[in-house]
């Protein structure tokens, strides 16, 4: 299970690495940034405001937590959106599920996914493996969410107030109490949060 850094491992080994698995208990995290006021985006998708947090040797844990993962799940929008910005999605080492309603073409180890997402979870579940990383959007975050499929949440909140864009938290999620695993605080003014299901 899931040792957070008031448990048996010691706070640097949590600084080091903080998920920290054992393998027969694969858990979704979900792995996002937003702005102060709760934006993913702006409204046209746009994602440059990431970037003035930007600075040489400084990853945020990302490397350490990809270490951690082998299936990662995406919206189908996010994935086009980095395609648009001309960029391929990198993680050609791990399974991806691309969710959409509309069936395409696998590319690789990349595959488009239609079905149920509650059946998707439990099939990856109950094979062994690494956890599972939610890289977004907003869309798919919240369809996860409404059914309680997300164990983790690791929401990096950027010293930004964008104003308007692509929300995060959308209505219709249901109400659920989680537990603060850590709060871990970056130079450029980043604040990365750790929750867990309670
Ligand atoms: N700040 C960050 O860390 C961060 C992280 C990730 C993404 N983003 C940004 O967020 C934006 C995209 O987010 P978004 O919320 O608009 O879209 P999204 O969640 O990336 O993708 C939405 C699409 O995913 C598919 N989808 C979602 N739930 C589904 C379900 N239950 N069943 C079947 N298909 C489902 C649908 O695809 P179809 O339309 O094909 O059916 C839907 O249109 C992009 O600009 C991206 O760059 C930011």
């Amino acid at each position: 299970m899931w040792h957070g850094p008031r448990e048996e491992i010691s706070q640097k080994e949590y600084d080091t690495n903080p998920c920290i698995i054992v393998m027969h208990e694969r858990k979704v995290i979900l792995y996002i940034a937003m702005s102060l006021d709760g934006y993913i985006a702006g409204p046209s998708g746009e994602i440059e405001f990431l970037s003035s947090m930007d600075k040489a040797g400084e990853d945020y844990g990302y490397a350490n937590f990809l270490k951690e993962i082998d299936t990662i799940i995406i919206g189908r929008k996010t994935f086009d959106k980095l395609k648009e910005m001309g960029y391929q999605y990198p993680h050609t080492d791990k399974k991806v599920y691309i969710i959409t309603h509309t069936t395409k073409p696998d590319i690789g180890t990349f595959e488009y996914y239609t079905g149920n997402l509650t059946t998707l979870i439990s099939k990856i579940k109950n094979l062994p493996g690494k956890h599972i990383y939610c890289d977004g959007g907003a869309d798919l975050a919240t369809a996860l969410l409404q059914e309680n499929l997300i164990d983790e949440i690791l929401i990096s909140i950027i010293p930004m107030v964008l104003g308007e864009g692509i929300r995060l938290f959308k209505s219709g999620i249901p109400s659920q109490r989680l537990k603060l695993l850590e709060t871990k605080y970056f130079e450029k003014g980043l604040v990365r949060l750790h929750y867990c299901k309670e």
